[in-house]
């Protein structure tokens, strides 16, 4: 039985486990799946025990995605436009690094909310590591427009000015602009909320007018109550969705990149739901 787990630090209320073990038994995979507790100070001897013990796989959570992008000896595409890492394979290659965040990201946006990136305002709030993972997802989907808003500007504008010279086929014809909070403009059809503000129940101070009657807005977070954010999305009239389906949809990617088999997302999500 082929063996995977989580690293992150805490632990112990990671749902992957229990994701994982779903898709495994929607698709006949016999593995297994733990939580593992990395010391802070302690991550790449734990990735190193883990494969000792015969590890084929893992993901990694807060705080350690920085440090698996730095421990990977290879990295997918997207990874390197991350600049993080959440999953890990481990074969005859070494410590292959991955980030599914992205991908799960607009595949909960496009497939479960069935709501189009293309050809859409797109609005990315924050520019941190959670929206750094988001952009090149994003802008494959071949937005309007993606203005990256975030409360240190510079860090935005470094964010835009890293995909703005991508070019080609990753931006296409893509609008890519950066803005403090207070200057965002005009409508957006998808605001997403990649800031870690709703952990401290804070809210970006965004402008209203961002918000229409057919607006998607999803926060990256979740929890039992809705964020801040979504509340204030909702009371805006945009439809709101927390980072639960996000969540599913990279552990989603992970296990494909793993198995080599696509697992059913819906049912799960909605166990989840529950
Ligand atoms: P993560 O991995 O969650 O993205 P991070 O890399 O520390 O964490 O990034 C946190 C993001 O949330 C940043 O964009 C940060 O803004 P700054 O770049 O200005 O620090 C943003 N953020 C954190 N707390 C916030 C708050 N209270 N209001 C608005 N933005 C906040």
């Amino acid at each position: 039985t082929d063996r995977y787990c989580v690293f992150g630090n805490p632990i112990a209320h990671s749902k992957s486990p229990d994701i994982h073990a779903a898709f495994a038994a929607q698709t006949g995979q016999a593995l297994t799946y733990e939580r593992r507790l990395a010391p802070i100070d302690g991550f790449a001897a734990a990735v190193h025990a883990f494969i000792a013990e015969g590890g084929k796989g893992a993901n990694v959570t807060v705080p350690f995605k920085l440090e698996a992008f730095r421990l990977a000896n290879a990295l997918t595409v997207r990874a390197q436009a991350a600049g993080a890492v959440n999953t890990l394979l481990f074969d005859g290659h070494g410590i292959t690094g991955d980030n599914t965040d992205g991908a799960g990201l607009v595949n909960d946006i496009t497939v479960n909310a069935g709501v189009p990136i293309a050809g859409r305002r797109v609005l990315l709030l924050g520019a941190g590591g959670a929206a750094r993972g988001a952009v090149l997802p994003i802008l494959e989907h071949r937005p309007a427009t993606l203005v990256i808003a975030n409360r240190t500007l510079a860090t935005a504008e470094a964010l835009a000015q890293q995909f703005a010279q991508l070019g080609g086929a990753g931006a296409g014809s893509c609008r890519i602009a950066a803005c403090g909070f207070a200057a965002i403009e005009g409508e957006f059809d998808i605001v997403i909320n990649a800031t870690s503000a709703s952990l401290q129940a804070e809210l970006p101070p965004i402008p209203t007018s961002v918000f229409h009657p057919g607006t998607l807005a999803l926060d990256m977070m979740y929890g039992k109550e809705p964020t801040v954010f979504l509340q204030f999305a909702a009371s805006h009239g945009a439809a709101t969705r927390d980072g639960l389906g996000m969540l599913v949809e990279q552990a989603a990617e992970a296990f494909h990149g793993w198995r080599g088999v696509r697992p059913e997302t819906a049912a799960v999500l909605q166990q989840f739901r529950t």
